[in-house]
């Protein structure tokens, strides 16, 4: 394998004009020649696939389930990827390891090359990228909770878009309700599905302490976020009773408490949803302290091992999803 020499990128360069590696198709490349042609069929067709994770003190939280996830979107989207998921897990690891990682982001994905514009492509070569940079925890400063606008756009029936993919096809309906979120003063958005149930953020998903207990909506429309998931086997360890059903905006009226999870949100508080305010709760912030000891020496699913525990995280994360 080529190696390139690893710098780790400032945290204030703009993302392309960087020093250091990022793996594509099998080698280590540097950082500004990781390039794809502008007549790639993911570009134009938007059948991309792609995974965002974080790694603690050097290690990437959840790592194997996110290369599964990598593997399965690809498969939705019609295509296999040369790499298996044990494959994928050792390029990251090799790409933390290059640029010297402790607490970061990690972004793989997999697109279809230049080799036809037909949408049809079966023959067009599949390539895979991964690429790593610091991303610290930015809102060190105790919780502040975000503010939630809930968006005209929704999300689509599982007949309409491949919705069990983390996609970039799915990705320009979290970009219009973000902007839109954004323009309103808002944080982000929540955005409702095809029948005008909850579903959830741009990029986290949605939870509801109702009576005591979390509520959640299946991911039917919504995407199975391995947060999701750490989430509720956290929660039912706290001894919380977790429902996973169909959520009607109304029910928003009746609970006590409001959080997003996400890799980038990790377990979030929201403050307010349109003009609902809600209160920085006890269900969240314990959620969300059984997270951070769980990123940081619990069950990384990467082989993670004891660490400092910091406070909870606090707002929207300025950078992807
Ligand atoms: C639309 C959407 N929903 C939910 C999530 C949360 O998923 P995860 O916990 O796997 O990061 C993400 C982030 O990937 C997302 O983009």
């Amino acid at each position: 394998m080529t190696r390139a020499t690893p710098v780790i990128p400032g945290p204030d360069a703009p993302l392309a004009d960087r020093d250091g590696a990022i793996w594509l198709d099998g080698d280590l490349v540097p950082w500004r020649e990781a390039r794809l042609h502008v007549l790639s069929h993911g570009l134009h067709y938007g059948g991309s696939v792609f995974e965002g994770e974080r790694a603690y003190d050097g290690r990437v939280f959840k790592l194997h389930e996110h290369s599964a996830r990598l593997v399965a979107s690809a498969r939705e989207m019609g295509y296999a990827l040369p790499w298996s998921a044990d494959e994928l897990d050792a390029a990251t690891r090799e790409v933390v390891a290059a640029a010297g990682l402790t607490d970061g982001y990690v972004r793989p994905v997999a697109w279809r090359g230049g080799d036809t514009l037909r949408l049809v492509a079966p023959d067009s070569r599949v390539h895979v990228a991964v690429a790593a940079w610091p991303w610290p925890r930015i809102f060190a400063d105790g919780p502040r909770g975000i503010r939630l606008h809930t968006s005209r756009w929704r999300r689509p029936a599982p007949d309409t878009a491949p919705v069990r993919a983390k996609t970039a096809a799915q990705y320009a309906l979290g970009s219009l309700a973000g902007q839109e979120a954004e323009a309103a003063g808002r944080d982000d958005a929540l955005l409702l599905d095809h029948r005008g149930r909850l579903a959830e953020a741009t990029g986290a998903n949605l939870f509801l302490v109702l009576d005591g207990a979390l509520h959640t909506p299946p991911p039917e429309c919504v995407l199975d976020g391995i947060t999701r998931r750490t989430v509720i086997a956290l929660a039912q360890d706290l001894g919380l009773t977790v429902v996973e059903r169909h959520l009607a905006p109304a029910e928003l009226e009746r609970a006590t408490e409001v959080f997003l999870t996400g890799t980038a949100y990790e377990v979030q508080p929201v403050t307010a949803v349109d003009a609902r305010e809600y209160p920085l709760g006890e269900v969240g912030t314990a959620l969300a302290e059984a997270y951070t000891r769980a990123v940081r020496g619990g069950d990384s699913g990467d082989g993670g091992v004891g660490g400092p525990v910091g406070g909870a995280p606090a707002a929207v994360p300025d950078g992807p999803r």
